[in-house]
């Protein structure tokens, strides 16, 4: 029987990169005689658009019935004026947490043909290969209570719960340290567990659930020290383990490291691996439909789609390859332009990885 994605492109450059992405699909089919089907849905401003919600029924149900979800990015400033329960990213969150995607798979990996775009020292990123594992479902993102309130004098007040069970940890501590024992053998869980009570649990649940793994080397890190080693000396870091929002900023500053966070895919996955597979950057307004987005972090996306959820590894590397040959032969988008490079369109670039990997 095929396998079924459904393709959310979403807002802002999403519809152009899933494009890109789509593309690379077909070559892929084509070249290892992939049985895939794809489906298409709205989600965010989009969708916000079409039925008025972030997220519709149909759009939840269609994502309930697919093998695996490829995401563009939602947002924009269409819908800033939306109250917060019907913002675009509502869609992503809820798809999310909907699904019980638990398990967010960041990796900030430097390609090498990209040291001199990175905002550090080529010398202090070279080889640098990182894996972000960011809780998604939970933490204070989820939490409840949460809203603005008007308290006796008058004054409005905002506030937002920071929560976790120990099931929660324990669960994606375990994807942590399997993870880390298929890599490099080191987990670094980060928390602040100096100030917050939720992350000395944390800390401890990590800890308890490391005897099973004795083979990881376990370390801790308070999140404002982790940010700034992630700066200082990032190659010390093998896999990383924290909560959702510790998680995205931190993400955001690793995929920093490798150049263009328009470079970075991410995985995020259930119980059952079922999982929907994303760019780590947003959905970038402002060049949104002048052709100049890197199409790479949706096309790498699509890359870590084959490999976790259809166990397609071969396809998924040479898809990698590809985005490698294609950089190594001196293509960039905008994003990750450098002196001498051959400065290339979202289409151009999609067109050049199709070519590497039909003529590989
Ligand atoms: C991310 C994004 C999302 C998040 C937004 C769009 C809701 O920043 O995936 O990192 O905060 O999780
Ligand atoms: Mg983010």
């Amino acid at each position: 029987m095929s396998k079924q994605i459904l393709c959310l492109p979403g807002d802002g450059i999403g519809p152009e990169i899933m494009a890109e992405a789509l593309k690379v699909l077909d070559a892929a089919k084509l070249r290892f005689g992939l049985d895939i089907e794809v489906s298409h849905g709205l989600v965010g401003g989009a969708a916000i658009d079409h039925h008025s919600v972030p997220l519709s029924d149909e759009t939840l149900a269609l994502a309930r019935n697919s093998d695996a979800i490829l995401f563009g990015a939602v947002g924009g400033p269409k819908w800033d004026d939306q109250p917060m329960a019907n913002r675009p990213e509502k869609g992503l969150l809820q798809l999310r947490s909907e699904l019980d995607l638990f398990a967010n798979l960041r990796p900030a990996i430097l390609f090498p043909q990209l040291a001199e775009a990175s905002s550090l020292k080529p010398e202090l990123v070279a080889g640098l290969d990182i894996l972000i594992v960011r809780e998604l479902t939970g933490g204070i993102y989820f939490g409840e209570p949460r809203g603005i309130r008007t308290l006796e004098n008058g004054e409005r007040e905002g506030y937002n719960t920071y929560v976790y069970r120990e099931s929660e940890v324990r669960r994606i501590a375990k994807v942590a340290f399997e993870a880390a024992r298929k890599r490099g053998g080191r987990l670094c869980s980060v928390d602040k567990s100096n100030v917050l009570e939720v992350t000395g649990l944390w800390r401890e649940v990590v800890i308890a659930e490391s005897a099973g793994y004795n083979d990881v080397e376990l370390s801790h890190m308070y999140v404002d020290n982790a940010a700034m080693q992630l700066v200082r000396a990032p190659k010390q870091f093998d896999v990383m383990v924290t909560g959702n929002m510790f998680g995205d900023i931190l993400s955001d500053c690793a995929a920093m490291l490798t150049g263009s966070i328009g470079m970075l895919p991410s995985a995020s996955l259930n119980e059952k691996n079922q999982g929907m597979y994303e760019p780590v950057h947003g959905s970038a307004p402002d060049i949104a439909g002048e052709n100049k987005a890197n199409p790479l972090a949706q096309i790498l996306s699509l890359a870590m789609l084959l490999r976790y959820s259809f166990g397609e590894g071969i396809a998924a590397d040479a898809i990698e390859k590809a985005v490698s040959d294609v950089l190594g032969k001196g293509y960039r988008t905008g994003d990750i332009a450098s002196e001498g490079c051959q400065l290339v369109a979202t289409v151009e670039m999609g067109d050049a990885v199709v070519d590497c990997l039909l003529n590989a």
